[in-house]
């Protein structure tokens, strides 16, 4: 593959707005062929508490903004409800490029999960991120975030409600207290009749981690 791969671009030194810049032109996976740009992290540089999605969305693809289509909408009334200021917090994803298909009707861009390779592509961005603000709590939304950061064997369903710490690895050399949550999309995604239960658990899993931050 021709360009340049993510780790190439993230020299430790590099401060958030200059991370942004390099990752503009990362071509460290296809992702970046399809999707109208990279979707960097965006918020507070010295937030205490960082959120890691799993990647933009249509609309964030078409914004350039982490969570501003409906799983953000959902995340801001969640926030809102736990009675943490969103300004305050850096915002990310695993990902930063969109990935989707085509359904051969119809334009509307279907959401795709990333692969494992592009979640390891994308990481060294995560962690240069991580590395620059350098939060106090680190929330975890969803399996993608968390298997990036946790490895590919974490499940999410054994270990919500834990304060965690990153597994000992070559490239972070940073231990913020970790908690791993559903992702708001899955609030959405799930049956009407268990949407208020998802919704107060992704609220509590909220107020557990900005209470550690006062701790
Ligand atoms: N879902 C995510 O994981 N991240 C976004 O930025 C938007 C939707
Ligand atoms: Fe680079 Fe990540 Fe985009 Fe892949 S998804 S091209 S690794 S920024």
């Amino acid at each position: 593959m021709a360009g340049h791969t993510a780790a190439e671009f993230v020299p430790d030194s590099l401060k958030l707005d200059e991370l942004a810049d390099a990752a503009h032109s990362c071509k460290g996976c296809d992702l970046y062929l399809d999707a109208t740009q990279t979707v960097f992290g965006a918020g507070s540089a010295t937030a205490d508490l960082m959120l890691v999605g799993e990647q933009p969305g249509d609309q964030e693809d078409r914004a350039g903004e982490p969570f501003v289509g409906p799983a953000g909408r959902l995340l801001d009334k969640a926030l809102a409800a736990a009675g943490v200021e969103r300004d305050r917090l850096y915002v990310t994803n695993a990902v930063k490029h969109f990935k989707f298909t085509l359904p051969e009707r119809g334009k509307r861009r279907i959401h795709k999960t990333p692969s494992r390779t592009e979640v390891v592509a994308c990481r060294p961005w995560l962690v240069a991120e991580l590395m620059a603000v350098q939060p106090k709590v680190l929330m975890l939304l969803g399996a993608t975030a968390a298997q990036s950061l946790m490895g590919s064997g974490f499940r999410l369903t054994a270990h919500r409600g834990e304060v965690l710490h990153l597994p000992d690895s070559d490239d972070v050399a940073f231990d913020p207290q970790i908690v791993a949550t559903a992702h708001p999309s899955s609030v959405l995604r799930g049956r009407p009749e268990d949407r208020e239960e998802a919704f107060d658990a992704l609220v509590s899993d909220l107020r557990f981690a900005a209470d550690l931050l006062a701790s």
